[in-house]
């Protein structure tokens, strides 16, 4: 139950950074507007994958949760560079083609490609900004990011589901 503890620090450090006005922090508005209330029951578009394409994608998601557990448990040790690099390979632009997204885009709304979009520029982001706490020994930047990528989960997971 280790990772209880970085996701506790995530929530308790969000609310802070969100009443910061710094300019650079732009990102929050976004992770703000990403961060909407779940949608009701059966209001999620019902897209269909081709039944290899959707166990695959399952498989991936999987895999994007787990991602999201070893870098806040990367954060935590204060191995920036480490958080980067998952962030990059894992959930990033350089993870696009190991998820064959350009033959599953082709089945996906305009919305839908959307947020697998923004979450992969997101993780790009945050690999610099944990790359960037690595010099400053500021972490919140990369935290703040971190929120926006988790935002595009959420965005894409109230918006739509598999048939
Ligand atoms: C572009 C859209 C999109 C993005 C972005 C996205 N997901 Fe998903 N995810 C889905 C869809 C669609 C499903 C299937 C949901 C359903 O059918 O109810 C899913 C399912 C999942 C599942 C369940 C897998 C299973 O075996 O059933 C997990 C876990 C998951 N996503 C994690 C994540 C995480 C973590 C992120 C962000 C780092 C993420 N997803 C980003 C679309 C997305």
């Amino acid at each position: 139950m280790r990772f209880i503890v970085p996701l506790a620090a995530i929530a308790i450090a969000l609310p802070s950074l969100a009443q910061q006005h710094d300019p650079s922090m732009h990102s929050q508005h976004m992770a703000e507007a990403a961060v909407a209330k779940p949608a009701p029951r059966g209001a999620r578009q019902l897209v269909k994958f081709p039944a290899e394409m959707r166990e695959h994608t399952l498989a991936n998601m999987r895999d994007h949760l787990l991602a999201l557990q070893e870098i806040q448990s990367a954060l935590a040790r204060s191995e920036y560079d480490r958080a980067a690099d998952i962030a990059e390979k894992r959930l990033g632009m350089s993870s696009l083609a190991l998820h064959g997204a350009h033959e599953i885009s082709k089945f996906m709304p305009q919305g839908m490609q959307d947020a697998g979009t923004a979450m992969h520029r997101g993780a790009s982001r945050f690999g610099v900004a944990a790359r960037d706490a690595a010099v400053t020994g500021d972490v919140k930047p990369a935290i703040g990011a971190l929120s926006e990528v988790m935002g595009a989960c959420v965005a894409c997971h109230s918006g739509y589901r598999l048939k």
